[in-house]
């Protein structure tokens, strides 16, 4: 069993150094092993190796000498041919300038940090920098993880196409998909993807070189694989498999990776390229409009683009609704349309289709002028050729961006904070900054999430406006005042710390991380998010029950370090959260488990309909937004079934949606015409395969074939899917509000929780918005313009303690305190400390043996 901790405890530490494999002390007996077998070649380069560490710095140098003499790899060249033209262009990469210093610390680090701005050529070029000296050519692979998947599927493409490779040498994996073989040699993936390959294998044996693409942006699983990286490099290179780790930021800012004990004793030296920016000029705007950023931005660009000289412009907004907003009026203000530019060449006629055509599918939509907008047009201006980037957008529409733009137009790209760091966009003079930025914030307590679009932080605001200088010095307008920069925060928090980390906790146990809380994070999660995930995952039966005898703080601890159980792991084998991990767990009864995957999958991906609640723009938008309301209220409607089938609420509708998309041979006319989102149908059948495998391959017994085309349920399937569901989502019951509640108005059709004070109700579009059951779960709760849950299910009161148990507590009628309870054949009453206790359940008695 591997252990992690560190811990403050010292005889533990030493039962812990004893017992385990991977330890944080090895480092000092690898060290002494292999200063004898120092080489002298690596002495003389390595005072070459920029340091980046004040303070201590010699001091660590020293440390860092002792380290990894031994060049354990032979000064290979694989040659790459690449064409003239590519040989041209990375040589003005400022990374270029840097090879010779990043591999030599390659060579004798066995983990190295790489800081560079944006643009400068890290993600392109260190993979190849790698390849050319030999690290994929034993069989094994580079692999290089990205946060977002957008990235990591066109930096594959690209870095194919630059070393004149096919893509079944330069591959990419993500969730759904990839296109990697056994001839892969560079493997970009997501970060998700690589933690998943660490369960399958922890020692990464197909790999020589990892390495982790913008942790500057401190995502979740970035975090969590430097942590693990950081104990699975030291155990590769004791066993002789020599492995590299690489971390590349695109700030300098990089203290929670080197300057942090747990994660490396030695700190990896830092090596900086220097960024070849121009400079920019920053232009703060006199005032901050609180509301209407997207106005804002959008008589910035026209200004610009009527005054300025030539040279792209790229807006950041916050979502994709507002990019395609803004992307509306400024075709509109400045139309590109076939024939219209200033020089007219013959384009290609594959270049012809989708330029100016409403690149989004959203044409029909584009009705009517905004009186507001025709002020901006009517003069000389050459056309704009809008293109709108986030992460969502199909691939095709996203390459678009790096094309050059039509000759006689300006290029303008309306993006989200996507282009703020993993993506360079060449070409762009001028950057236009609403300074915030959308993010998904998670309650402590009680978990209900909500999107709020926020300030960004000086750190990300000042990378949007690095944009501007890639190629010449360029103008970055900030729609905010100075005084308005100066109050934001100075970098964003680590994800990692701010929402809730159940899931997290669960791979890590599956991992054999009893102690999560000892583990190496760069920035750990607080203690009251690891206790509510280990609570969590007890009451799903994923980890052991933690005993509640002994000193409190044995207790204490003894919640912080519950050891998964046979559930837990077959749980951390499926590929979404623990809640519905545990319902696929359950699902194989009654014939129920295509059903459970379909409504899991269909919960995982989210939002499958699209979002019809948009305000219109205009009179004809209106109508048609209207229609398409109405038929998605009659799928709906229909979706939901009838009898037995309504009580499973939204989530029959997921599943007849679901059922029905695959029956039409999910098209993107049927999505269409039924108001379904087509990508999320399409990720939907994806992960549906991938959760039969998964489950094939944990209970292979079960042999489950998923026909994509199911049959509804029956009724009796329908009550099995419902207390499956129950099981499930346990935590996330909600009682209606009665008695004397009702006579305050706001609790009218009104719901309690166990951790909230506040009512939450059921959205209008629910199946059960109509039938109020008293007891439902549901999926989640958000705060729109009032506590909405969604993914809601009738359940039925006597379950409860038939499958939550663990929240109820029995006893006989005697020893019940308190008034909760009346049963001659014994007691359901609140535990206290648990999440009943609050709102007083009051559960109608039910035979317990
Ligand atoms: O990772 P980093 O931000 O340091 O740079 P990169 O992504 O490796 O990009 C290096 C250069 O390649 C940039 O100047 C981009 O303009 C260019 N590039 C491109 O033209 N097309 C792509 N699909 C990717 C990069
Ligand atoms: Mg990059």
């Amino acid at each position: 069993k591997r252990k992690w901790e560190d811990d403050d405890d010292d005889d533990e530490e030493q039962k812990a150094e004893e017992s385990s494999d991977v330890d944080t002390s090895s480092d000092e007996d690898e060290d002494e092993q292999e200063d004898e077998e120092t080489s002298s070649v690596c002495q003389e380069t390595k005072r070459e190796v920029k340091v980046e560490q004040d303070g201590e710095k010699e001091k660590k140098i020293s440390d860092q000498e002792k380290v990894q003499k031994k060049p354990s790899e032979p000064a290979i060249f694989i040659p790459v041919d690449r064409s003239p033209e590519v040989q041209e262009a990375r040589l003005k990469l400022p990374v270029l300038a840097e090879e010779q210093v990043i591999m030599e610390a390659v060579r004798e680090n066995p983990s190295i940090v790489i800081c560079g701005e944006t643009g400068s050529g890290k993600t392109t070029q260190v993979p190849q920098f790698l390849y050319e000296a030999g690290y994929a050519s034993d069989g094994r692979m580079i692999g290089i993880t990205e946060p977002r998947r957008v990235a990591a599927v066109s930096m594959s493409h690209r870095v194919a196409k630059e070393m004149n490779l096919p893509t079944q040498v330069v591959s990419y994996q993500i969730r759904y998909e990839g296109n990697v073989t056994s001839d892969t040699k560079i493997k970009f993936m997501t970060d998700g993807v690589l933690l998943k390959e660490i369960q399958k294998d922890f020692l990464l044996q197909k790999y020589s070189a990892i390495i982790i693409d913008e942790a500057h942006e401190r995502s979740v699983y970035t975090d969590i694989l430097i942590g693990l990286l950081s104990r699975i490099v030291p155990l590769r290179n004791k066993k002789g498999m020599p492995m590299k780790l690489l971390i590349m930021s695109a700030t300098l800012r990089v203290e929670d990776f080197t300057e942090n004990q747990r994660l490396f004793r030695t700190p990896p030296p830092v090596i900086k390229v220097d960024a070849r920016q121009f400079p920019v000029t920053i232009h703060f705007n006199k005032r901050t409009p609180l509301e209407d950023y997207t106005g804002e931005a959008f008589h910035k660009t026209c200004k610009i683009h009527r005054m300025l000289p030539p040279g792209g412009i790229l807006v950041f907004l916050t979502g994709q609704a507002e990019v395609h907003s803004l992307c509306r009026r400024l075709r509109k203000a400045f139309p590109f349309r076939k024939g219209n530019t200033l020089k007219m060449r013959k384009p290609k006629p594959q270049r012809e289709a989708g330029i100016g055509d409403e690149e989004d599918g959203d044409s029909d939509l584009d009705l009517g002028d905004d009186p507001a907008d025709a002020e901006e047009k009517a003069d000389g201006s050459i056309p704009l050729y809008v293109l709108p980037l986030y992460s969502l957008l199909a691939p095709e529409q996203q390459a678009k961006v790096f094309r050059p733009p039509p000759p006689g137009t300006r290029l303008c790209i309306i993006a989200t904070n996507v282009a703020e760091t993993s993506l360079t966009i060449p070409g762009i003079k001028y950057v236009v900054d609403c300074g915030r930025v959308k993010k998904r914030f998670y309650d402590k307590v009680t978990g209900v999430s909500s999107f709020k679009v926020t300030w960004t932080s000086q750190a990300s605001a000042n990378q949007r406006a690095g944009r501007a200088g890639r190629t010449e010095p360029g103008h970055c307008y900030r729609l905010y005042s100075s005084a308005v920069f100066g109050d934001f925060t100075l970098f964003s928090e680590a994800e990692i710390t701010r929402r809730p980390v159940e899931d997290l906790v669960l791979q890590m146990k599956d991992l054999n991380i009893e102690k999560v809380v000892n583990f190496p994070f760069p920035t750990p999660p607080s203690t009251e998010a690891l206790v509510a995930a280990e609570q969590l995952l007890v009451s799903l039966g994923a980890l052991e029950e933690p005993p509640c005898t002994g000193r409190l703080k044995d207790m204490q601890r003894a919640k912080l370090s519950c050891p998964i159980t046979p559930l837990g792991r077959a749980m951390a084998s499926f590929p979404v959260a623990p809640r519905y991990a545990k319902m696929l767990a359950l699902g194989k009864q009654q014939d129920c488990l295509p059903y459970v995957i379909a409504v899991v999958a269909a919960m995982t991906v989210r939002e499958i309909f699209e979002d019809l609640d948009r305000p219109a723009r205009s009179e004809d938008e209106s109508s048609k937004l209207n229609q398409r309301r109405a038929r998605l209220t009659q799928m709906r409607r229909l979706w939901a079934g009838q009898g037995a089938s309504l009580l499973l609420g939204d989530l029959m509708i997921m599943l007849g949606a679901v059922g029905a998309c695959e029956f039409a041979g999910c098209t993107p006319r049927f999505c269409e015409n039924s108001g379904l989102r087509y990508k999320a149908m399409v990720e939907i059948r994806k992960l549906r395969g991938q959760l039969t495998n998964a489950v094939n391959a944990v209970c292979p017994e079960v042999g489950v074939f998923v026909d994509p085309k199911m049959t509804p349920p029956t009724e009796h399937q329908v009550v099995c899917l419902r207390q499956i569901v129950l099981a499930g989502l346990g935590d996330h019951l909600a009682r209606r509000a009665q008695g004397e509640d009702l006579v305050d108005p706001k609790w009218k059709n009104a719901y309690k929780t166990p951790l909230m004070d506040e009512p939450v109700f059921i959205h209008p579009n629910s199946a059960l918005f109509k039938t109020l059951p008293e007891f439902v779960v549901y999926q989640e709760i958000m705060e729109t313009s009032k506590m909405y849950m969604r993914g809601v299910s009738a359940v039925e009161a006597e379950w409860v303690p038939q499958f939550l148990p663990q929240y109820c507590h029995f006893g006989s009628p005697l020893e019940s305190p308190s008034p909760w309870f009346c049963s001659s054949t014994g007691t359901i009453r609140c535990h206290r400390s648990s999440t009943f206790f609050r709102v007083g359940w009051q559960l109608p008695a039910v035979e317990m043996e």
